[in-house]
Parts: structure tokens; sequence; C-alpha cells
């Protein structure tokens, strides 16, 4: 008799009635003896939970493949799905037959006993196979999938911006080069610098540090449009909330000022929030429970939350009015750090917030300019536990100013040259934002690290697997 086609775990545990005949795949989680039996907890990927196999020490392959089964083995069960006698779970698989694919032996990091994520870190190609990364993997994963459901609900178009670029978006220098050149021996100048004219693209290229540019051209285009995809930092700062390689989701929206860029904002954090509660609920528990005890009573209590607004100069001075002693200065034209950030959000709102029109000066070209002369319609939003997570602005859609802006900021007028012409042709007021993926993440979980929701993470220093 042939097998049966494969049940995955979520879908065996979620049925209502019983089967005659099922297969599990998957990889052990624990074995123990009883008189008689072996039990056999099987975990495929598909669910938190595992499905529980009784092998009957009557089975042929009892004393030389059952018993042999050790915790991250893989296995193959054909057997019939019955109520569970036991207590805790509602289904069990009474096994009939058992393949075990490759063992594992005690060398095996992943035994039962709980682990920091500090060392499981270090073994980021085992990891996903426990219970805490295999959630934040599949909450990943079900993430990515809200934020396209969100925007093409909308009749947003998903735009993929170049990974390759001549262009520096955010103005910060903080790239990483793109070259063949032989490093030993590049072709020089007269002046004696490398001479980029002779490498792959004829020009320095790098990797991106933000689609916006590119989404901008399509938005003049397609009205709405976004990005989703990796990008890139050289940012030397090795703290928990930034890696050298992240991925952002930059939607870009023409006819749109930087309020409807915060309304977006709210009505998307607010969609992907109850996306994830919806869809990933035993994760969420799981997160409650060994993570952060008040998670999702602040996701809940959020979903009904309006996101409060606040200019700078305001955050400014709520931040000199706390009493606080800061280690970085309050004052117009500094930047707000982190700890002025988790002040705003995690004591003064206690909740999401949006900080709009920031100095000028502290700000990349693209912003459009204030009447003030000297504010720029930025927006950052806050959260709590995470600080910003999504920067965002309205654009300059006047060619004048943004020539000008291109002056002040150094930046050479002919490299812009398509940037321009989008203020040539049709120009129109629009507004856009990047949220951190990674950042959106560690809100949704709770994971106070970047590098425990990211698979592979590349932070200055480590770029292993
Ligand atoms: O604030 P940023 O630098 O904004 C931009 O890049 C704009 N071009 C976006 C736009 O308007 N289309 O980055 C946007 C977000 C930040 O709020 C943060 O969540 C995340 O990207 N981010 C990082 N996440 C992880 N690691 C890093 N090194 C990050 N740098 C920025
Ligand atoms: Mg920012």
């Amino acid at each position: 008799m042939e097998p049966p086609p494969r049940t995955y775990v979520r879908d065996a545990l979620a049925r209502t009635e019983p089967l005659d005949r099922i297969l599990i795949q998957g990889w052990v989680r624990t074995r123990r003896d009883a008189k008689g039996f072996s039990f056999i907890e099987i975990n495929d990927g598909t669910c938190l939970e595992n499905l529980q196999a009784i092998a009957d020490s009557a089975l042929p392959e009892y004393e030389t493949v059952v018993k042999a089964i050790s915790t991250g083995a893989a296995v193959s069960v054909n057997g019939r799905l019955e109520p569970s006698k036991g207590k805790g779970q509602q289904w069990e698989v009474i096994a009939e037959a058992i393949v075990l694919h490759g063992n594992a032996d005690a060398s095996y990091p992943l035994q039962k006993k709980g682990h920091s994520r500090e060392f499981l870190r270090e073994i980021a190609h085992l990891r996903p196979r426990s219970n805490l990364f295999g959630c934040i993997f599949r909450l990943r994963s079900r993430l990515a999938h809200a934020i396209h459901t969100f925007f093409q609900d909308r009749r947003f178009v998903y735009v993929q911006t170049p990974i390759i670029t001549a262009n520096d978006c955010e103005g910060a220098g903080e790239l990483f080069r793109v070259t063949t050149l032989d490093l030993l021996n590049a072709p020089r100048t007269p002046e004696g610098h490398p001479d980029f004219s002779e490498d792959f693209f004829g020009v320095p290229t790098y990797l991106t540090v933000s689609g916006q540019l590119e989404a901008e051209v399509f938005s003049a285009a397609f009205s709405n449009v976004y990005t989703f995809g990796p990008t890139f930092r050289a940012e030397n700062s090795n703290t928990w909330r930034h890696a050298s390689e992240f991925w952002m989701v930059e939607p870009e929206m023409s006819f749109c000022d930087i309020h409807g860029n915060m309304d977006l904002v709210e009505e998307f954090t607010h969609a992907l929030i109850h996306d994830t509660l919806e869809h990933c609920a035993s994760e969420i528990d799981l997160f409650n429970r060994f993570v952060d005890k008040s998670l999702r009573n602040r996701l809940e209590t959020l979903l009904s939350q309006r996101f409060e607004r606040i200019t700078y100069e305001e955050a400014l001075k709520i931040l000199a009015k706390s009493g606080r002693s800061f280690e970085f200065p309050v004052a117009f034209g500094e930047p707000l750090q982190t700890e002025h950030e988790r002040y705003l959000a995690d004591e003064y709102v206690k909740g999401p917030l949006a900080v709009y029109d920031y100095p000028r000066s502290i700000k990349p070209f693209y912003m459009r300019q204030n009447e003030d002369g000297r504010t720029v319609a930025a927006m950052d939003v806050l959260v709590p536990g995470v600080g910003e997570f999504i920067g965002g602005s309205q654009r300059e859609e006047r060619l004048g100013r943004l020539e000008d802006a291109l002056d002040a900021h150094a930046l050479p007028r002919e490299q812009y040259e398509w940037f321009l012409d989008l203020r040539r042709y049709g120009s129109v007021p629009h507004s856009g934002f990047g949220m951190g993926f990674e950042r959106m993440l560690m809100f949704l979980s709770g994971i106070p690290n970047i590098r425990d929701v990211i698979p592979f993470p590349r932070t200055p220093g480590n770029a292993s697997f």
C-alpha cells in the first residue's frame, strides 16, 4: 500500500476527526520510554506545538530503530491519528512504522534544558529548531505576508529598488563599497586615488541604505508604491537595535503630506499588530511567558491607541522638563538619542508617538523645507521598548528648493538630474517613510536584541554563516 501524503503537525493538531492513516515527518524534541512503549515528541516547524507519537514495543523496528532515536533526530512516522489518552494534547499518533533518517548524538546542543539567547546566537545554524527561535521566525514570515497584504489591499504597487547603487540616499556616509578593483593593485588617478572609472560600473558604487529615491520615481507614476527589501549600513555602532544588514519597508505616496503620512503609519501599525495577534497567537503567548510578561497587554492596548503627534521643539521642552540628566544634550539642532526616545515613548507618552518638524541641519537633503526656514517636514515614529522604528518625511517637491538643498549638502547636481526631473515634470506633494522590519519584530515579540530577530545577523565584526 502506498504511504499517505505527509500531514503537517499544525494540521494534524487542528483536526476534528481521527485519521486511519497518517504520515508525520519532523525532528524529535524528546523521546521517553515507559513499560512497553516509547513516546516520541515530534516538531516539524509548522507550529510551536509538538505531536506525540507512541511506538509499541511490539513494532518490529522497536529495538533497532525506536530505541536508538535521540533528541534532534529526523524521523518519519506512519500510523493512525487518535484522540490522546494522555493529558496536555488532544491528538497522538499510534505508530505503525518508523523511519529514522538522521540521528543526533548526545553532542546535539539543543537538549531539553533552556539555553541563553546569547549562546543560541553562536549556533545560528541550529537555533531555528528551538521553541523560541521557531516562534520568532514564524512571526517574521507572517509579518512579511501581512505587510504585502496591507499594501496590496490599498492599491500600492510593490517596486523592487536596486541593491547596488551610486547614491547615498541618507547622506550619512554609512556605505559599503561594491567594487571589483584589485585592492592591492588598483588603477590610480593622477592624484593617486583609486580610479573608479576603471571599476566594474565605471563609477563608485555601494550597497543601498534605502530604496526611497527610486521609490519616489515610481510613486510619480503609480501614485502609491512600496519597497520591501534588504538595506545595508556601515554604521560602526554595536547596539541592541542596529544591524549592518536589515530589511526596510518603504511606502511612498503622491498627493500626500506629512499628516497623511502619519495617518498611514498609524493604520499600518495597527494592521500589523492585529494580524500578529490573530495569526501568531501561540507565538505571542510564548513571548509573553518567557520574554516579556507585559507584551500581549501592550500590543492589545496599542490597538485602540491613537499615536501622539508632537513637534521636535515640543519634544525638547518635554525632555527639558523631565528632570532627568541625559547623557546627550537636549537643544535645538541636536538629534534625539535613544535615551530621549525611550523617555518620550516609554515614560512620557507610555505609547507610540510621532515627532515631526526636525531641524534642517540634521536631516537629509530631500526633506521638505518648512516656512520657518529652519525645520523640515521630517517625522520619526517611536514605540515603547524600541524607540525609533519608523523614519519618514514629506519630500521637497519644489525644484528650486531641492536644488538649493543639494548645494547646501554639497551634493553634485549632475548626479541627481533624474531626481530633479521628477520636480520638472508633474511634480506633486508626496511623502513616505521607512519602517525597520527588525525593529517592528522586536516590538511585536518583546525580544530586546536585533540579533535575535534576523536569521543570520550581520553586525560590526560579525558575518558568520
Ligand atoms: O530613518 P531612516 O534612516 O530613514 C530612511 O532611510 C528613509 N529613506 C526612509 C524613507 O523615508 N523612505 O531608516 C528608516 C528605519 C528606521 O526608523 C529604523 O527602523 C530602521 O530603518 N533602521 C535600522 N534598523 C536596523 N539597523 C539599522 N542599522 C537601521 N538603521 C535604520
Ligand atoms: Mg531615522
